[in-house]
C-alpha cells in the first residue's frame, strides 16, 4: 500500500505574519493524522521560518523549483544543497507556470531532476497538457513526452537513487490549475495508470511504488472521490493550501 502523499504549493503568497498564522493551524489540523504524508513547497525567503515552525512535527517543507547547478554566478538562482541545509525534503520541478512563464522545457526539468536527486531531494516532478492538447486528445502524448524527457536523462544508477528518494510525479493538467474546474475523477485515475505503466517499462517495482499525484482544483470538497482513485496517491494542492481549513481536510481525506 502506498502512504497518501499531500503537498501545498503556496506559490507566490505569504509573508512572516500569515505564514506563522496558517502553519500553526496546520499543525494542529494534522498532528493527529498518521496514516499519510504532509508536506508545504513555500517561498524561498520563508523557508527558514518553515524549518523553525515544522522541526518536530508531522509536515515536511520544500522548495518550488531549484536550479540544476551547484554553485556559481547565476544571480536569482537557489542550488539544490541550499535547500537540503534549510532542511527541504522535496522540490517541486517542471511546474506549468514555470514552463509557461519563465521558459522553461523539458530540458531543463531533467537537469533539475537530476541536480535535486543528488542532493538528496525528493523530486516532484509536474506533467499536464495544456487545454488545446487536452481537447485535441493529446494528453497522453504530452505526458508521455514530459516523463520520457526526464526518464531517459537518468542512468541506472540514477534511476536506482531516484526509487531509492520515492520520486514523485504530479499530473497537473493545465486547464484545471487555479480554475476552479478540476479533472473528473474517472480522467484523472486514466492518465495516473497511464503514468505508473509508462515508468513501470523501465521498472515494474519503482512503478509500483511511485507516488503519482493529482494538482488541479483539488479542494476539500472533490478530495475525497479523487483519492478513492486506485492510482491517486495524494494531490499537489496551490489556491486550497493557504487555507488553513480546507488544507486540513484535504490532508484528513488523504489520512
Ligand atoms: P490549484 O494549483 O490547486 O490552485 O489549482 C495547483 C498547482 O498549481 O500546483
Amino acid at each position: 500500500m502506498r502512504r497518501k502523499l499531500v503537498v501545498g504549493n503556496w506559490k507566490m503568497h505569504g509573508d512572516l505574519t500569515s505564514n506563522q498564522l496558517l502553519l500553526e493551524r496546520i499543525i494542529n489540523g494534522v498532528r493527529e493524522l498518521n496514516n499519510a504524508d504532509y508536506v508545504v513547497c513555500v517561498p524561498n525567503p520563508y523557508l527558514f521560518q518553515a524549518r523553525e515552525l515544522l522541526k518536530n512535527t508531522n509536515i515536511a517543507w520544500g522548495g518550488q523549483n531549484v536550479d540544476q547547478h551547484e554553485e556559481g554566478a547565476f544571480t536569482g538562482a537557489v542550488a539544490p544543497h541550499m535547500l537540503t541545509d534549510l532542511g527541504c525534503t522535496y522540490v517541486l520541478l517542471g511546474h506549468s507556470e514555470r514552463r509557461s512563464l519563465f521558459h522553461e522545457t523539458n530540458l531543463t526539468a531533467s537537469a533539475r531532476f537530476e541536480a535535486a536527486i543528488k542532493a538528496g531531494l525528493t523530486p516532484i516532478l509536474c506533467v499536464g497538457e495544456t487545454l488545446a492538447e487536452h481537447n485535441a486528445g493529446l494528453t497522453e502524448v504530452v505526458v508521455a513526452s514530459q516523463m520520457d524527457a526526464v526518464m531517459a536523462t537518468l542512468n541506472e544508477q540514477e534511476f536506482a537513487l531516484a526509487k531509492q528518494l520515492n520520486m514523485v510525479f504530479a499530473y497537473e493538467p493545465l486547464w484545471a490549475v487555479g480554475t476552479g474546474k478540476a479533472a473528473a475523477s474517472e480522467h484523472v485515475q486514466t492518465i495516473h495508470k497511464f503514468i505508473r505503466d509508462r515508468i513501470a517499462k523501465r521498472n515494474t517495482q519503482a512503478a509500483a511504488q511511485v507516488r503519482i499525484l493529482y494538482g488541479g482544483s483539488l479542494k476539500a470538497k472533490n478530495a475525497k472521490d479523487l483519492f478513492a482513485m486506485p492510482d491517486v496517491d495524494g494531490g499537489l494542492i496551490g489556491g486550497a493550501s493557504l487555507l488553513a481549513n480546507e488544507f486540513v481536510e484535504i490532508c484528513r481525506a488523504a489520512n
